[in-house]
């Protein structure tokens, strides 16, 4: 039989941890591992190429790290390089999922409007995945974008209580906001963006519901997991948790803290 593996989760920094904290609260029994690629990010602001051999090198390198199984926990990762690398890299027996189709399949519980914003880095609005997405499970449903390309780097700066922050976001969300009158539902689709959620809350007007994508990711892996059983047999269950970060982990310990909600050991890896 082969060796039991642990799940990879991998964003291009601190974002995919909002991801994985869901994940983690509905499924503790496995064990993960967690990188991020601290020392490239934004990824957001990339090109197409970029992404994907950063978003490659960091899936490999997980893979090398004993897992079967990877979640793209970062939306500019599963806009531009998630199916390029299903199609064309995949060794045997290897899985990637992304953030992208967890989101959008089940999108038509949250609107009665059918006009749903995105706000998202310029690469993922750029690649039209979720319009895309979107069309392919609702097709009545109109999607409005807005990219936000200063929030990433806001975070992962932690200038989350600067007036620069209340700046940008507020400008983003009235720019999507003019653009549709009868949007309803708002998705936080950029994994870094939860975190800003306390200030986003301030500038949404009363009935239009913001959604982060974390539970519904987590939602989604049970799903996956029970309707795989071949990969969830290969799956590890002893609930481990192990952190990587392609820069500083005195950094990312003390970032993780927030994100994840509790403290954790990370060491550093080169990719
Ligand atoms: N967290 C990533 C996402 O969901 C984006 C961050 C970045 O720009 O690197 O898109």
């Amino acid at each position: 039989m082969d060796k039991l593996s642990p799940i990879g989760i991998f964003d291009s920094g601190y974002g995919g941890l909002t991801v994985f904290k869901e994940i983690k609260k509905l499924l503790p029994q496995y064990d993960y591992i967690y990188l991020g690629d601290n020392a490239r990010v934004p990824y957001g602001t990339r090109s197409f190429d970029a992404v994907y051999q950063f978003t490659k090198e960091c899936v490999f390198k997980l893979f090398d790290l004993g897992c079967n199984l990877v979640i793209l926990a970062c939306n500019t990762a599963s806009a531009k390089a998630l199916r390029s690398i299903q199609q064309n890299d995949l060794p045997p027996g290897k899985k990637v999922l992304g953030v992208i189709r967890p989101t959008t399949e089940s999108i038509n519980k949250y609107t009665s409007s059918q006009n749903i914003g995105i706000l998202a880095t310029q690469g993922t609005v750029i690649s039209e995945s979720y319009p895309i997405e979107i069309a392919k499970f609702h097709p009545n449903i109109q999607v409005f974008q807005q990219a936000c390309p200063f929030w990433v780097p806001l975070v992962e700066n932690n200038e989350i209580e600067s007036e620069g922050a209340q700046y940008f976001i507020e400008k983003d969300i009235m720019e999507l906001l003019s653009k549709s009158p009868t949007i309803d539902t708002i998705v936080l689709a950029c994994t870094h963006y939860p975190i800003l959620l306390p200030i986003i809350n301030t500038f949404i007007p009363e009935g239009i519901t913001v959604l982060s994508q974390g539970k519904l990711v987590a939602e989604s892996l049970i799903d996956y997991l029970k309707r795989h059983i071949e990969v969830e047999e290969k799956c590890s269950k002893n609930g481990t948790l192990a952190f990587y970060t392609t820069d500083n982990p005195t950094d990312f310990q003390e970032k993780a803290r927030i994100f994840f909600g509790k403290e954790i050991i990370a060491k550093h890896i080169k990719v």
